[in-house]
């Protein structure tokens, strides 16, 4: 039985004292985590104060991003030795505009897969899908490569663990979510690869997330679909309220 995965994503928005007046207006009021896992990610700046409000709660603080090497003359860059040092246990990796304004490439993501696992961190992989990927003929290769990249020499123990996120980017900040028979589709058609790649077993354990416009009013149809273990949710959980109507759906 795969934990639901509810996730936000906060991006570049709100201030570190935003941070914490949202980490203290949802205490007390998360699920189970034996029933629904939840999950914040959060620039690295906010990251030590929310480690510290969140403590004693279910709530997991995620980083956004980190480099594939754990330290040396990379300028601006977010060790993932550093991460775990500090007490972050997951991590996004490749999301759809860290691939789009920051030209992160599908080898760039596998060492940042290999540079999470090495320092303990769950990653949070993201396939994206754009429009005229998703209107040629071969959209569902792209998700395949991505996610085949992006598992490139993770073992089976590594992967059972690993959490992937189908975040198709004309879904994204557009209002546009994908119907439920879409986030379906992407969602199994990842799921079928990692079975591919590994064994259905671990791709039975492996946590598949939809992301793309999702909110308090879409979630619950997306939520219900087989192939899909959680959302990852951008605007929606920039509020208090909309973040826990996610996180208590299930
Ligand atoms: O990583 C989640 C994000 O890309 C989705 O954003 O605002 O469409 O929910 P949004």
């Amino acid at each position: 039985m795969r934990i639901p995965f509810i996730a936000g994503n906060w991006k570049m928005n709100l201030s570190v004292t935003e941070a914490v007046q949202f980490l203290q207006a949802i205490k007390g009021k998360l699920p189970d985590p034996k029933v629904t896992e939840t999950c914040i990610a959060a620039s690295p700046l906010f990251l030590e104060s929310m480690l510290k409000q969140s403590a004693g709660t279910p709530l997991i603080v995620a980083a956004e991003n980190c480099f594939y090497e754990d330290e040396g003359a990379y300028t601006g860059e977010t060790s993932p030795k550093a991460l775990q040092e500090m007490g972050i246990t997951h991590v996004i990796i490749g999301h759809s505009e860290r691939r789009k304004y920051f030209n992160e490439t599908d080898d760039m993501i596998n060492k940042k897969v290999h540079a999470a696992y090495r320092n303990h961190i769950t990653p949070i992989v993201c396939c994206d899908e754009t429009m005229s990927r998703r209107e040629s003929t071969n959209r569902i290769s792209w998700v395949v490569s991505q996610v085949t990249n992006a598992l490139q020499a993770i073992t089976s123990e590594q992967a059972k663990n690993i959490i992937i996120a189908y975040e198709p980017s004309w879904a994204i900040g557009s209002g546009k979510t994908a119907t439920t028979d879409e986030a379906e589709e992407g969602c199994y058609l990842i799921r079928q690869t990692v079975a591919d790649l590994y064994s259905d077993d671990i791709a039975n354990q492996v946590r598949v997330l939809y992301g793309g416009s999702v909110n308090d009013e879409n979630a619950d149809d997306i939520l219900a679909q087989r192939d899909i273990d959680g959302v990852l949710a951008g605007g929606a959980s920039l509020k208090p309220d909309s973040f826990l109507k996610l996180a208590n759906f299930l």
